[in-house]
């Protein structure tokens, strides 16, 4: 599903990936964009309690470079709301939400019809 949503988004626009954590969505993601299409991933990586304190960073950049997409984004470390608040409203095509906020502005800052994508709830 996150696959084929992030095939749906078309070059010039911008997938949003917000709690990154070791990377295993942010490749999937990377794996399936189109060349053009830009991907940010957004963690903080310095709070424990969702298991993305900062060993966690390590793991995330092990990870993109045994798969080869390293090049293939940008990492903001910080969290969504600020990131949110900072950014300059390129069309977003996909926002995909695995970390535990999300702000108004970047469900204000998707253009009409872009998928917002929320993880399924782990018990
Ligand atoms: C459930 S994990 C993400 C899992 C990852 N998407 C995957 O598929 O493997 C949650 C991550 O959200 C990050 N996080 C927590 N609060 C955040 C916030 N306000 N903004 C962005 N990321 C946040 C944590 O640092 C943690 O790495």
């Amino acid at each position: 599903m996150l696959f084929d949503a992030a095939t749906k988004t078309r070059p010039g626009e911008t997938i949003v990936e917000i709690g990154s954590h070791h990377g295993r969505s942010t490749i999937v993601l990377a794996a399936a964009k189109a060349p053009g299409v830009h991907l940010l991933a957004v963690d903080p990586y310095d709070e424990a309690r969702w298991g993305g304190g900062r060993d966690a960073i390590d793991t995330f950049q092990g990870n993109l470079r045994a798969t080869g997409v390293q090049n293939d984004l940008t990492l903001a470390r910080k969290y969504g709301a600020e990131a949110g608040r900072e950014w300059t409203g390129r069309p977003v095509g996909l926002l995909f939400v695995d970390g535990p906020t999300i702000t108004r502005r970047w469900c204000l800052t998707c253009p009409r019809g872009c998928p917002i994508s929320r993880p399924t709830p782990r018990s």
